[in-house]
This record gives C-alpha cells, sequence and structure tokens, in this order.
C-alpha cells in the first residue's frame, strides 16, 4: 500500500493512474478506522481499478469548542486495517498541507445545511464540503464512496457534485452496526458505559416504531 502525505505527491500519482486509464475510486475518512469504513473500501474495491482512501481530520469542520483535539487517531491502527482490507493508497495529508497560510476559499452548502446537524453545528457542512471538493480535485476519483450513516452530509456531498459540475459518481454505502443495533462510529469509544447503553436505544425505538407502523399505527 503506498502512502502519500503531500498533495502535489498525490496530484502527480492521480495524474499517473489517469494516463494508464486506470480509474479511481475514493473513500474519504477521518481516520480511527472501524468496520463502516472498510465497507466503504470494499465497495470502492468493487467498483474502481484504484482504491484511495484519505485519512485527514478537517479542522475546518470542527466548530470552536467542539472535539477537534480530541478526536480519536491511531495511525498505525489504521495503517494495518487499511492495508488489510485492499486499499492501494493512503492519502493522509497535514493541515497545512490542505490549509497552507493565508489559505481563504470555501464551499458554502445551501437549504441542506441549513437542518438536523447543520442546524447545531453551524459550519461544519461547509467544512465538509470544502475538504471533500478539495480531495476531488487533488484526487480525481471516478467514484466516491460515503457512509449513509451520515445521511445528510451525504446529500450535501451528492447536490455540491451535482452544482459544482464535478465529474465524480457519489455511492452511498448501507450502515453497518453493532450488534445491538448503534451505527459504528468512530466517536463511539468517546460514550461512557452510561451513553453507549442508552445510544442503542436509539435504534431500537426506530424499530419499534416502524414495527408498530407496519401493524397499522397511525396515532
Ligand atoms: O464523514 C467523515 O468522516 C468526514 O466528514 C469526511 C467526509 C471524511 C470529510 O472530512
Amino acid at each position: 500500500m503506498q502512502i502519500i502525505h503531500s498533495v502535489q505527491e498525490m496530484i502527480e500519482q492521480a495524474r499517473r493512474w489517469r494516463n494508464e486509464r486506470r480509474s479511481v475510486a475514493l473513500v474519504p475518512t477521518m481516520g480511527f478506522l472501524h468496520e463502516g469504513h472498510l465497507s466503504l473500501a470494499r465497495l470502492a474495491r468493487e467498483e474502481a481499478g484504484v482504491v484511495v482512501m484519505s485519512i485527514f481530520v478537517n479542522p475546518a469542520q470542527f466548530g470552536p469548542h467542539e472535539d477537534f483535539a480530541s478526536y480519536p487517531r491511531d495511525w498505525e491502527r489504521d495503517l494495518r486495517l487499511a492495508e488489510n482490507c485492499g486499499v492501494d493508497c493512503l492519502f493522509a495529508p497535514c493541515a497545512a498541507e490542505m490549509y497552507p497560510e493565508g489559505y481563504g476559499t470555501f464551499v458554502e452548502v445551501g437549504e441542506l445545511g441549513k437542518y438536523l446537524c447543520g442546524a447545531s453545528r453551524p459550519g461544519h457542512f461547509r467544512g465538509v464540503a470544502t475538504v471533500v471538493c478539495k480531495l476531488f480535485n487533488i484526487v480525481q476519483p471516478k467514484i466516491a464512496v460515503f457512509g449513509q450513516k451520515d445521511g445528510q452530509q451525504a446529500a450535501i456531498l451528492q447536490k455540491m457534485t451535482e452544482d459544482l459540475n464535478l465529474p465524480v459518481i457519489i455511492r452511498k454505502a448501507p450502515i453497518v452496526r453493532e450488534a445491538d443495533g448503534l451505527a459504528m462510529s468512530s466517536r463511539n469509544i468517546r460514550l461512557s458505559a452510561e451513553e453507549r447503553r442508552q445510544a442503542a436505544c436509539l435504534f431500537q425505538a426506530l424499530l419499534l416504531g416502524k414495527r408498530l407502523i407496519e401493524a397499522g399505527e397511525r396515532d
């Protein structure tokens, strides 16, 4: 597995793949990989000759009082997991590579970014859209794979791709869950035992609601 930290080197490698007519699938992540990320990489593997996974904890999508500093990171483990699941190239730039001194251009998302997560995390989707747009320009993938776990994010990135005429096909992969139904997420590790127990109730409640509706409940 090739490891690239420099933006320029990634651009040059992407150019070589294009010249060789190899199709590239990109799996953007913030690392601390789990089975959900690996399922995205496997889907990418089925669809393209080269699988690039990016690992970049993107400061632009964290608010000033959010968990950028404490976001879980484990580079050695990520390397092992990515390699074992068939990733060809890991692109892991540092913040100064992606946002050099004087950086000033951002992608504003419209209506879709105003609700749900966008309402409680102002600027979050602007940061996500900006970094994903940059990753698309650097890696030039044919396909990019995102998880349905972040459904609003996937919808916003699909819209960004259409609005900006980016020649990338967005694939959305199903949610991967823990045995008790909690959607896998890097941040789950930071839940206390009690929070972890409560979190599983979300999916159980949704399932119960679904069963009741299917049985005719309309109240
Ligand atoms: O879903 C994530 O992990 C991030 O929001 C993404 C898409 C990698 C952009 O930083």
